[in-house]
């Protein structure tokens, strides 16, 4: 049976791709270090898909246990590569731990992956964040790549930059590029979800805990922007939406539709949602009000970023469905899961 190999696959994204994957009949192996989730992760995929997953606990930094992964699971014939760091404002701060992170696991993989002299899948976990301070949303695949404003963005331009070349050299690769616009949400079973470890840098995740009483109150980075509640704006897509086109994605290099061996798509609603509408989505889905300040600017941050999602649509047959209130609601639930919530 062939084998899909996930790196960072018990992490958000990772484990809501794996249960597509796994509700669509593929062999997975998950490969992740748990810094960024728990094994409780995979008790959850087991609920929802009755399959506890294949795993593997590693270090994906490490050369030599990246060669040990392949020689032990020698049918691998895609990757689906997300291990990686992801808060912008963590990659300001720490940009080296980002670029070794994020960047020497796939110059190892692909190593292996070139030496099995075999054709491969491979779906690379890009961002929206490759395009930089774009000033024109609804942003399209071939809007320039403008130079990144953060580390984290940087380690997603650089990782295109490495499949890309790696492509033109070699003809054993077939690669997709999902940009991801900005992740929501949770599994609608509620049986996983985000688990940002430590403080969360992510909007979505701050809101919860605050309102579950992690936090005194949430900041808002900045209202004074040229939007039109001075609040920056992103597209929220919800995770398993995104889950979704990672299959597709998958099954149109299995069967051979790609048209070219390196090909680049958007994932987003297509919607422009800011800081302040999320804020109000929250408080509507939650009944409940959240307190927050505003505070300064957060360096690193883009003033609007949503998605032209057309490509997707038109190749993929991936459109995004789920409502901004509904993904809120779904992560709201989950965090009152995950905090033994039971009165609000
Ligand atoms: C969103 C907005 C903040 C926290 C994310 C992911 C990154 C990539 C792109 C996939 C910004 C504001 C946040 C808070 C706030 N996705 N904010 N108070 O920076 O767009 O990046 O999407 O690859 O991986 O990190 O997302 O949720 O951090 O910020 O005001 O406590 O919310 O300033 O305007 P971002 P975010």
């Amino acid at each position: 049976m062939k084998r899909i190999l996930v790196t960072g696959g018990a992490g958000f994204i990772g484990s809501h791709t794996v249960v597509e994957l796994l509700n669509s009949n593929y062999e997975v192996v998950i490969a992740d270090d748990l810094s960024n989730s728990s094994m409780e992760v995979l008790n959850g995929i087991e609920h929802i898909t009755g399959q506890y997953p294949i795993f593997e606990k590693i270090d994906l930094k490490c050369k030599n246990s990246v060669s040990e992964l392949f020689n032990k699971y020698t049918n691998i014939e895609s990757v689906i590569h997300f291990a990686a760091h992801k808060a912008v404002g963590e990659s300001v701060q720490n940009p080296l731990k980002y670029y070794e992170n994020n960047l020497s696991p796939l110059v190892y993989i692909l190593q292996e992956l070139h030496s099995l002299q075999r054709p491969i899948h491979f779906i690379f976990s890009s961002s929206c964040t490759v395009y930089g301070d774009t000033s024109i949303s609804p942003i399209t695949e071939d809007a320039e790549v403008k130079s990144a404003a953060s580390p984290y963005g940087n380690t997603k331009q650089i990782g295109e930059e490495i499949l890309k070349d790696t492509c033109k050299s070699n003809n054993f690769l077939n690669v997709i590029s999902l940009r991801y616009f900005n992740p929501i949400g949770a599994h609608p079973s509620n049986n996983i979800g985000e688990l940002p470890q430590g403080k969360p840098q992510n909007l979505v995740p701050f809101i919860t805990q605050t309102a579950a009483g992690l936090h005194n109150s949430l900041t808002v980075h900045g209202d004074d922007y040229p939007t039109p509640d001075g609040t920056c704006i992103r597209d929220y897509i919800d995770v398993v939406d995104l889950a979704k086109a990672h299959v597709l994605a998958l099954k149109r290099l299995i069967n051979g539709e790609n048209k070219e061996n390196y090909e680049v798509f958007n994932l987003g609603t297509g919607k422009g949602s800011s800081v302040k509408e999320v804020i109000q989505s929250f408080e509507k889905m939650s009944a409940m009000s959240l307190t927050y300040k505003v505070g300064p600017r957060r360096y690193g941050d883009v003033v609007t970023a949503f998605a032209n999602t057309s490509k997707a649509e038109k190749i993929l047959g991936w459109k995004s469905k789920t409502s901004l209130d509904k993904s809120i609601l779904k992560a709201w639930n989950w965090e009152k899961k995950i905090r033994n919530i039971k009165n609000k």
